[in-house]
């Protein structure tokens, strides 16, 4: 792997052409290609840029859109750097993704809803299904944000692959990353064509096409991509083990887990657990950090109850609320053995 790395590098280094769409963006983006079997696929210099790419090429900059409350915040700031207004549509109970029966809802009684931004929140699916034919029914843009769904898959497609536009991130704390990173996925040309152009300032030469911004990746990002994304399927699998460690040792205690839909292929990107009240939350967040061991609060708290939003978007969502208030994500990585999953596992029952 660092092989890899520092090869690329060292080419990149000797033609001097370290940004601007040079030779290791380029296989990146074909190797990500081939890995996700998708064809319409930029990369980005992060994935808020990714969303906000996304967000521009698809018109809703400045419109109402439907989000989910029950994300990390980028979500939403992605929307409000675009000056969208957010309409926060609170949670399904079991997978803590965005509600198709509350989308419909809404959408019937706000009908200036231009777009709708669900997450695959902890990288498990949304409601692919049901969200897709509720927005072709109303005429509602669909972007999904995957940012933690890289190497999911859902009825053999990645799940990267639906919505009207898809994006990902690929920050260090993803399962394949190239320290800061992300990419949108588009299904059509002419999305493609101006997504491409948009985030390099939106001009090629002397010819100014369209609003851009500056979203481009480097080389040194392409090329610790290119370095990892061989790795990806053994990180997943890695992951896996540890999920099922982690499932053997805490079975007894009963805790309450997100919900995996049918047909789906998880990445294992994320261990989440739900606890009975927010004060032993605390306390167990409190004795693992004690141990040096950091799990953390993904997500909290819920986005619609942020103190500088407009007081009239902040619509109640209970069900989000209540996630935010008692989830608690335990050490994931594949580098964690047995041994750590022991230590980890005892402090918390014992906590318990
Ligand atoms: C759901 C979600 N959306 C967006 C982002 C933003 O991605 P980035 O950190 O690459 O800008 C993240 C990052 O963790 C995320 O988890």
């Amino acid at each position: 792997m660092q092989e890899v790395f520092f090869q690329q590098c060292s080419d990149f280094f000797q033609s001097s052409w370290v940004t601007n769409n040079g030779a290791c963006v380029q296989k990146l983006e074909k190797s990500l290609a081939e890995y996700l079997d998708i064809s319409n696929i930029i990369s980005c210099n992060n994935g808020t840029t990714a969303l906000m790419l996304a967000i521009q090429s698809a018109g809703l900059a400045g419109k109402k859109v439907a989000v989910t409350p029950y994300t990390y915040v980028a979500t939403l700031s992605a929307l409000l750097w675009l000056g969208c207004t957010p309409v926060f549509v609170d949670v399904e109970p079991d997978t803590l993704c965005l509600s198709p029966h509350l989308l419909r809802r809404r959408l019937l009684k706000q009908a200036d809803i231009a777009g709708v931004l669900p997450v695959h929140i902890y990288g498990l699916a949304c409601d692919v299904e049901s969200l897709d034919t509720i927005c072709r029914e109303q005429g509602t843009t669909l972007i999904y944000d995957g940012a933690q769904a890289f190497g999911s898959r859902y009825k053999g497609k990645s799940l990267l692959a639906y919505g009207d536009y898809s994006i990902c991130s690929f920050h260090a704390t993803k399962i394949f990353h190239t320290a800061e990173g992300g990419c949108v996925i588009s299904h059509t040309d002419e999305a493609h064509k101006e997504l491409s152009l948009a985030r390099a300032f939106g001009h090629i030469g002397d010819t100014h096409y369209c609003l851009g911004i500056n979203g481009k990746m480097s080389e040194l990002h392409a090329a610790m991509g290119l370095a990892l994304l061989p790795g990806t399927d053994a990180e997943i699998e890695k992951r896996r083990k540890l999920h099922a460690a982690y499932d053997a040792a805490l079975g007894s205690a009963k805790l309450i887990r997100p919900a995996t839909r049918e047909g789906m292929e998880w990445n294992y990107a994320y261990y989440p657990i739900f606890l009975s009240d927010e004060d032993l939350l605390l306390k167990v967040q409190r004795t693992l950090t004690a141990q040096g061991i950091y799990p953390r609060r993904y997500f909290y708290p819920a986005l619609n109850t942020l103190s500088y939003l407009r007081p009239e978007w902040k619509i109640s969502c209970p069900v989000a609320e209540k996630a935010a208030n008692h989830a608690l994500c335990l050490p994931m990585h594949g580098d964690i053995d047995q041994e750590h999953v022991k230590i980890i596992t005892n402090i918390l029952l014992e906590s318990l």
